[in-house]
Parts: C-alpha cells; sequence; structure tokens
C-alpha cells in the first residue's frame, strides 16, 4: 500500500457522523500525547496530514485519513487527559467505545504508548477490551528515540513478558517507534498492509 499518498478525509465528533461503514480501517489509539497523529505523518511523509502538539488532547475528534476508495487509518482522540473537564473526558470516552465496538470495518488497533511510560491503566483496558474483542493489537513503543537501543528493547521485552503473564498476549505484536528518528516504519507498514490487505 502507498501510505505517501493518504489525504485527510473528514472528522467525526460522534459515530454517526463516520464515514460509512465498508472496506478496511486500522485506529490509532493511545493515551493523550503518546504520539499518535506524529505516527500517522511519519507514515506519510507529511507533517501536516494530522496536527500535532505539545499540549496533550490536541486531537479531540474522530479523524479519518484516505489510502483508497477501500482503505482508511482512522487518528482517535488520546484518552487520559486530565486537564480537560471531566464531563468531556467522558463523553469522548463513549465516543471511542461506541466506534471500537460498532464499527464493522475495523480490521486492528494501533496502541501508542510512550515507551518511557508504558502499560497505564487506560492501556491494559484497551488491550483487554482488544483481546476479548478478538481484535488484534500492534504497540508501538513510541519516543524510542529518547532512550539509548539497550534500555529500548529491555523495555520491550519486559512488556512483552508483562502482557503474557497477563494473558493479554492473543493477537498482539509489538516494536519500538519513532516518528522523529522515522525507526520503526517498515515493520508498521507491515503489520499494516497485513490488516488492510483485501
Ligand atoms: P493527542 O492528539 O493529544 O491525543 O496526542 P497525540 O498522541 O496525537 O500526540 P502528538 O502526535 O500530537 O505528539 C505529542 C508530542 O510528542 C508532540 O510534541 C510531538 O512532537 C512529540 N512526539 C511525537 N512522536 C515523537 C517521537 O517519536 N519522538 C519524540 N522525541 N517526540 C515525539
Ligand atoms: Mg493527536
Amino acid at each position: 500500500l502507498d501510505y505517501r499518498s493518504i489525504e485527510f478525509l473528514t472528522s467525526a465528533p460522534t459515530l454517526t457522523e463516520c464515514p460509512e461503514d465498508f472496506g478496511a480501517e486500522v485506529a490509532f489509539a493511545g493515551r493523550s500525547n503518546a504520539g499518535k497523529s506524529s505516527a500517522i505523518n511519519a507514515l506519510t511523509g507529511n507533517n501536516k496530514l494530522a496536527r500535532t502538539s505539545k499540549t496533550p488532547g490536541r486531537t479531540q475528534l474522530i479523524n479519518f485519513f484516505r489510502i483508497s476508495e477501500q482503505q482508511r487509518l482512522v487518528d482517535l482522540p488520546g484518552y487520559g487527559y486530565a486537564k480537560v473537564a471531566r464531563s468531556m473526558k467522558d463523553e469522548w470516552q463513549r465516543h471511542l467505545a461506541t466506534y471500537l465496538e460498532k464499527r464493522g470495518c475495523l480490521r486492528g488497533l494501533v496502541l501508542l504508548m510512550d515507551i518511557r511510560q508504558p502499560l497505564k491503566e487506560f492501556d491494559l483496558h484497551m488491550l483487554t477490551w482488544a483481546v476479548e474483542a478478538g481484535l488484534p493489537v500492534h504497540i508501538l513503543l513510541t519516543k524510542a528515540d529518547k532512550m539509548k537501543n539497550g534500555p529500548a528493547s529491555n523495555t520491550r521485552f519486559a512488556v512483552e513478558k508483562a502482557l503474557k503473564e497477563q494473558g493479554l498476549n492473543r493477537g498482539v505484536t509489538l516494536q519500538t517507534f519513532s516518528s522523529t528518528k522515522k525507526s520503526g516504519l517498515d515493520k508498521l507498514e507491515r503489520r499494516l498492509n497485513e490488516w488492510l490487505a483485501e
């Protein structure tokens, strides 16, 4: 698949406003500031496609990007951002849950976690939900450029081990990733290709 020619399709505040549920879709999820929008930009080589920000909570809508007529990537709002009003947080989480449960064309979830603080409470919620729903997950340990290679791969092994111990490894793969250094892009593309292929 050609990720270079991805285009912004639309933003949806709720599930009813999402594009029609057909073809194949992969969603990028993770805590606020984990680097979801940056990862999508790195894939496309266009740093302006998905809006990124130093302020967590930048992405507040479900953003759809078109790869082809039948294939899309989805940038989900981040979760766990404390400074957003409680009521708004609840609302996002409700929309997020509805999207994940009801979206028939969803083929897989890319779950991003900052490599310096992996497996936070909400990451475990998402993983548990996905594993139980039989939805495959590809974990990106992001911002790997913030660590030396040794500690980064140690973290990857530790996360792998923790998932296995908690029975959360079925259909789950993981890798280290850096949007700024563009490292790990090949591996991510291979996984996306598997999911999005007809
Ligand atoms: P929300 O939309 O708020 O949920 O955040 P997000 O997950 O989309 O994060 P975003 O891509 O906006 O990135 C958040 C911050 O992290 C920005 O300042 C990015 O420049 C930075 N960032 C993202 N990826 C990387 C990375 O691989 N390495 C480094 N060093 N910084 C990164
Ligand atoms: Mg974002």
